[in-house]
């Protein structure tokens, strides 16, 4: 049996897609391993977002080719957006096989059969794939589900693919192609069926959520498709948890506030990508919101939901970008206090708007601006993980913590990750953990008190 090794750069979605051609291809036979050792496929599932991203994977290719030397027999390919966006001249390293894009993930096992059949021939035979599939957002479906001791407790499910917005800075409407959702019932299907294998929680995924099924599915009473698949979604019983990732400010209407008042099994976080406080610079990146949409959004939410965390991502050092305009990013940092935010250089990205913009910051200003904007959130998390010291919370166990194996692993419902000295039956309960001490990053629990 042929076993393969799949590597993952960047977003929950592509780690999404590497789990669904896992499946793929242990139902076609292949045995998936845990580390490139002694595999005789190793595919890597690449993000294109920002420059060092891409250049990690074209790095780990270059080491995998030396591998190739010594066994000629190694199969080694690309997928995802790199493979997207590069397409064909992947190929110049004579030692790839095999290029995938974003929209052919479920060939790949069609390919790999092909591919490790044609071992012998005199003529190499090799495969780029980046064609545009009608109906590729309803391939992404498969999971690996464990069973008993290893059954999984929490699970992503892809709604939708794509994005329109061509935000100015962004390659991703480029690697992923146009907004395509799946229908309601499909989705309902899926988390029905990982309900019944055992997990508890969703996290519907997709690049710009709040325009799910917009051009499909007529608003109801109000309420967007992207509602009426939450409200759907929430009638799932032995489903006790929802969450999502990511939606856009620009479409986070009343009737998703809304949800959050009404939908109980909604998780008390949204992530909800700002980029920038600048109103000059959300103008440049085409964001088509201003500071002040985005703090109302915030301010409705934290009305409609108490306790509700906010997360974030940012970008730091975008062309142009003055002093003025970071010191208001900074601004809307201190005013919000974001739950966690994920701060990112801007990186030029071949093919966008920005990237012919004039005024390029040099590497300098955006590592400033980054360690600037870093400080912030870090004083702000210091001090409300130790205000959480004492409290209680819920959390669902997921199971054993990757850096202690002797610990289990949990999330509260504002999706901080909770460490504590449990054991495998506490795996996919809920549990009132007491938290005794917090690090900027977890937060250690005790689960005796409560829960004997
Ligand atoms: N809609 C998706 C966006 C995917 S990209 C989502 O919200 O998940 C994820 C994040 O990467 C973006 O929110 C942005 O902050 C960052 N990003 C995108 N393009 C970038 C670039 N050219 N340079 C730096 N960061 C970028
Ligand atoms: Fe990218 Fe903007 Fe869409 S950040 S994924 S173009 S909403």
């Amino acid at each position: 049996m042929k076993t393969v090794y799949i590597k993952t750069y960047g977003c929950q979605m592509n780690e999404r897609d590497s789990e669904a051609v896992a499946s793929m291809l242990r139902d076609r036979g292949y045995t998936i391993a845990s580390s490139e050792l002694g595999a005789d496929v190793i595919l890597l599932n690449t993000c294109s977002v920002r420059d060092l991203a891409e250049q990690k994977a074209l790095g780990k290719m270059g080491m995998l080719a030396k591998l190739k030397k010594r066994n000629p027999d190694l199969v080694l390919g690309y997928m995802g957006c790199m493979a997207q966006s590069r397409g064909e001249e992947l190929l110049d390293n004579p030692a790839v096989d095999l290029v995938v894009g974003t929209q052919r993930f479920h060939r790949v096992p069609d390919y790999l059969d092909q591919l490790l059949a044609s071992e012998d021939l005199e003529q190499p035979f090799r495969v780029v794939d980046i064609a545009e599939d009608p109906g590729s957002e309803s391939t992404i479906r498969d999971h690996v589900l464990g069973t008993n001791g290893d059954r999984q407790v929490v699970a992503f499910v892809s709604i939708m693919q794509g994005c329109d917005m061509y935000c100015t800075f962004c390659i991703v409407p480029h690697t992923r192609g146009k907004e395509r959702s799946r229908p309601i019932a499909e989705i309902v299907e899926e988390v029905e069926r990982l309900v019944a294998h055992g997990v508890r929680e969703v996290t519907f995924l997709g690049q710009i959520v709040t325009s799910y099924g917009r051009k499909d599915i007529p608003k109801k009473n109000g309420r967007s498709a992207f509602v009426q698949l939450l409200e759907t979604v929430h009638e799932v019983s032995g489903l006790e948890r929802i969450r999502f990732t990511a939606p856009h400010p620009k479409g986070l209407g009343d009737d998703l506030v809304a949800a959050y008042r009404e939908l109980p099994k909604l998780c008390e976080h949204a992530h909800l990508p700002v980029q920038s406080g600048s109103d000059r610079i959300l103008r440049a990146m085409k964001r088509g919101y201003s500071r002040a949409w985005f703090l109302r959004i915030v301010e409705k939410l934290r009305a409609a939901r108490p306790g509700i965390a906010v997360s974030t991502d940012i970008i730091v050092g975008f062309p142009g970008e003055t002093e003025e305009d970071f010191e208001q990013t900074a601004s809307l940092m201190r005013e919000v206090k974001f739950d966690q935010a994920y701060i990112f250089k801007y990186s030029t990205r071949r093919d966008t708007p920005a990237a012919a913009m004039p005024n390029q910051l040099s590497d300098e200003v955006k590592e400033k601006r980054n360690q600037a904007a870093l400080q912030i959130l870090n004083d702000h998390l210091a001090r409300e993980n130790q205000r959480l010291v004492g409290q209680t919370v819920e959390v669902l166990v997921e199971g054993r913590s990757d850096k202690k194996p002797q610990r289990m692993f949990g999330r509260t419902r504002t999706n901080k990750g909770v460490v504590f000295d449990g054991n495998q039956r506490h795996k996919g309960q809920l549990l009132q953990l007491r938290i005794e001490r917090a690090t900027l990053t977890t937060l250690y629990g005790d689960p005796t008190i409560h829960n004997l």
